[in-house]
């Protein structure tokens, strides 16, 4: 089933104005990932949430700022709580809408960060109806994993530390590319990432590709969001031109390799069928700036 335009895009989409104090930032720092790791900074943006949580009831439980910009929320440094919010809603209703999965699911979200798109589940309650099934985030960021612990159910929620190394995300993780996701083979409806593979170079991405593949139900999907070179993104020409390669990789800048990774349809197909994935294909939003290309194949 094709879902959507599958037809490459070389043009990209203009970018957006405004926001210039952010795009400074920006400028300046190639990973605003790492600097969010600045005690310093974590103070200076934090304080930012003061007066916004007093005034909005909303906005109380969500992460602390630093976590929030760590994980990108639309490119915005102050005023990022509406994106955090909302950011995942087109995201859960083409999941639920293309039934890849359902109320009693269970679903792994590797690079779940601080919680953006699990939050949509634990919070969901029409009526008297919730998700009742399991989530297992997976993440190398381990003050994001400790902040998700201590604010999701841990009956329907868990969330576990993978040793990857990373220059923009976990400076302190092993070398090594292989984690196995701690969950038994075959028993997982649907495993999603969400701007994770972004940040990882090959080893990792084929780790996590075979990873996805043994825990998975037989039929069960991925759906794994990224940088395609077929799908430029809307920064593409301006912040973003990986114009480095690694590899099958392209990446922004050789000192922080993980801050911004793109790759190539024929790459990520060849990887995805070669552990025995089918059907794959690239779902994209024509003209799509607020959403990266997702990788969905079927088990
Ligand atoms: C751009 S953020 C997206 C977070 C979350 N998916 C979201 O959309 O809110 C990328 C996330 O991937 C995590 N990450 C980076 N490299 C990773 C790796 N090798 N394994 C697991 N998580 C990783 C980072 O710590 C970060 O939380």
């Amino acid at each position: 089933m094709a879902y959507l335009s599958t037809t490459p895009e070389r043009q990209a989409a203009p970018q957006a104005k405004g926001l210039s104090f952010d795009r400074a930032i920006r400028k300046i720092f190639p990973s605003t990932s790492k600097l969010t790791f600045n005690p310093l900074f974590k103070a200076v943006v934090n304080a930012f949430d003061v007066v916004p949580r007093m005034i909005y009831s909303e906005f109380r439980d969500l992460p602390p700022n630093h976590l929030r910009i760590r994980i990108g929320v639309g490119n915005r440094i102050l005023n990022n709580q509406v994106h955090f919010l909302v950011h995942a809603r087109d995201f859960w209703m083409f999941v639920f809408t293309s039934k890849l999965a359902d109320a009693g699911s269970t679903i792994v979200d590797i690079g779940s960060g601080c919680g953006r798109w699990a939050h949509w589940l634990r919070d969901y309650n029409f009526r008297g109806r919730t998700f009742t099934g399991r989530y297992i985030g997976v993440d190398i960021d381990a003050e994001a994993i400790a902040w998700c612990e201590a604010h999701y159910d841990a009956e329907r929620f868990r969330f576990h530390h993978s040793s990857h190394a990373s220059v923009s995300y976990n400076q302190a993780g092993e070398a090594t590319s292989h984690y196995t996701i701690p969950e038994p083979d075959n028993t997982v409806d649907l495993v999603v990432s969400n701007s994770l593979l972004t940040h990882v170079l090959e080893a990792e991405l084929e780790n996590y590709i075979k990873e996805s593949y043994r825990v998975l139900k037989p039929g069960g999907a991925i759906m794994h969001s990224h940088f395609n070179l077929d799908y430029p993104p809307a920064t593409y020409g301006t912040r973003h031109t990986f114009r480095h390669t690694i590899g099958n990789a392209q990446v922004e800048s050789t000192e922080q390799p993980e801050a911004a990774v793109a790759y190539r349809t024929d790459y990520l197909f060849k990887v995805c069928r070669a552990v025995g994935f089918k059907d794959c294909e690239i779902v994209h939003m024509p003209g799509g700036a607020q959403h990266q290309p997702i990788l969905l194949c079927k088990k």
